[in-house]
């Protein structure tokens, strides 16, 4: 067998590992095993890759190695938990840039060789114009999600995307038309790094989810492109299998939203506030209780749902909520999560911190199914949830209009633990606290649910 027969060989088994990895990470019992075959896949790959005579040297490989698993390792020990929606976000960025600089090196070797294949060309322009555009996207994306930025104010936003979008066809064109000039390369990244910071900007609020997804899928795309450039059959599989789940995931997600995906590309940014001004929703109307109460209340209640949202994660609070859970299901209550699909700041943000925390995945209950349940619900407890309860969407306009919630107001009584009267992600004051039926039990999420376990043992 040759070498590059065996390259082959291997590749073909690393992407079978990547395909049955990606199955096992389907379903959350099956999730870790899927992961390490995907991370073996990843390894055979990068062995037999290093057989190929055709890569740079080993220590130039060396000492990029070196480079990025240093930077790798500081990232890792020192990002917060609660910072990982945003690393996630880098991440993605940084494979559309790793995909645009791979592509030009590619490129323009092969145009030096005098090569003039169609496949390369388009290829490299297309790998220039999405990982370009996913490497700026998700700056913008890092820093919403840090709560840092919002991006520049894109005037006439709509027109601007898609006078852009037509400009970057017309250069990914003359690419091809004329692989010899490297300024049209160029050009396309320059235009989908513009593209990028215009698209995500405007896009606020509880729109984000679907912005991350997109880009995610992106990433994969532009390392597929890259693929073709460099003839790599592995690297195409492995973007593409990335590409399609990061596309399936946007459609989740936009049909989570009630959203189309040009509507939130391409619509108009959505009104700030949603009309709503915080003192006059909640003047003299807030309820404020205590640990002690909410245990009495809870004593009695035959059926309990706990509606997480990003202020679980911010708190660190899944194994106290797994301690209470345990409590009331000791107590005779029934005991559900309900999941809203963009609570968190993460795809599947919630589902991952409870089961870090061993709360059994029957527990979950997705919010088509918890919804109809809510009116023959004793108590809903809130817990660092907002924008995913805030009756506010029901509404025909603002920034979370028509985005389906968690129906908590229509439990019999609703505790909502937070700090403070603050809004969510998406900025707008929220009914619920001022609900007749809610109560507030102000503090930080950890804290207070290990004071109403502590409170109902004593009842
Ligand atoms: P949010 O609406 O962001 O509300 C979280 C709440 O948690 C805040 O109001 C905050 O109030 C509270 N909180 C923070 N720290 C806390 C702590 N230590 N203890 C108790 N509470 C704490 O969260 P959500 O309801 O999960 O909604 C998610 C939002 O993020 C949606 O708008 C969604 O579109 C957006 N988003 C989601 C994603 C994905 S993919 N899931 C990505 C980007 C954006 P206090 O400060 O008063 O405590």
């Amino acid at each position: 067998m040759s070498v590059d027969d065996f390259i082959g060989l291997g590749y073909l088994v690393a992407a079978a590992l990547f395909v049955l990895g990606l199955k096992g990470l389907g379903k959350p019992r099956t999730a870790v095993r899927g992961n390490q075959l995907g991370a073996l896949g990843m390894l055979v790959a990068v062995l037999v890759t290093l057989l190929d005579r055709e890569i740079v040297s080993f220590w130039q490989l060396a000492i990029g190695l070196g480079i990025g698993a240093a930077l790798g390792v500081l990232l890792a020990l020192r990002v917060e938990m609660t910072a990982m929606p945003q690393l996630v976000a880098l991440f993605n960025g940084f494979g559309g840039l790793a995909s645009v600089l791979v592509a030009a090196a590619s490129f323009f070797e092969a145009v030096g060789r005098g090569s003039d294949d169609l496949q390369v060309s388009l290829a490299a322009a297309l790998t220039a114009l999405i990982g370009a555009l996913t490497f700026t996207g998700s700056i913008i994306a890092f820093t919403k999600l840090n709560e840092s930025w919002d991006g520049p104010t894109v005037p006439a936003a709509r027109i601007v995307n898609i006078v852009l979008t037509v400009l970057s066809a017309v250069a990914v064109i003359a690419v091809v038309a004329d692989p010899d000039e490297r300024l049209w390369f160029w050009l396309v990244v320059a235009i989908a790094a513009v593209l990028g910071v215009t698209i995500t900007s405007p896009i606020g609020g509880a729109d984000m989810p679907v912005v991350i997804a997109l880009l995610n899928s992106f990433s994969g795309l532009a390392a597929a492109a890259a693929g073709f450039v460099l003839d790599n059959s592995l690297l195409i599989i492995a973007g593409a299998l990335v590409g399609a789940s990061g596309l399936i995931l946007t459609a989740i997600m936009t049909k989570a939203m009630n959203r189309t995906l040009v509507e939130v590309l391409f619509g108009d940014a959505p009104a700030s506030g949603g009309g709503m001004d915080a003192d006059e929703v909640y003047a003299g109307k807030v309820t404020s209780t205590s640990a002690d109460e909410v245990a009495m209340i809870l004593d009695t209640a035959e059926r309990v749902v706990i509606v997480p949202g990003y202020g679980l994660a911010v708190a660190q609070a899944q194994h106290a909520v797994r301690d209470l859970t345990k409590a009331l299901e000791a107590n005779g209550s029934e005991v559900v999560f309900g999941i809203h699909p963009v609570a968190g700041r993460m795809p599947g943000h919630m589902n991952v911190l409870l089961a870090e925390a061993e709360i059994s995945y029957d527990a979950l209950v997705e919010m088509d199914m918890v919804n109809p349940t809510f009116e023959q619900t004793d108590v809903a407890i809130v817990l660092g949830a907002n924008d995913v309860v805030n009756p506010v969407a029901r509404e025909t306009e603002g920034p979370i209009a028509g985005m389906p919630i968690l129906d908590v107001d229509k439990a019999r009584v609703v505790v909502v633990i937070k700090r403070s009267l603050s809004p969510g992600f998406a900025g707008i004051p929220n009914p619920l606290f001022a609900a007749d039926n809610s109560m507030m039990l102000f503090g930080d999420g950890k804290a207070a649910v290990v004071e109403i376990t502590k409170a109902l043992a004593e009842v």
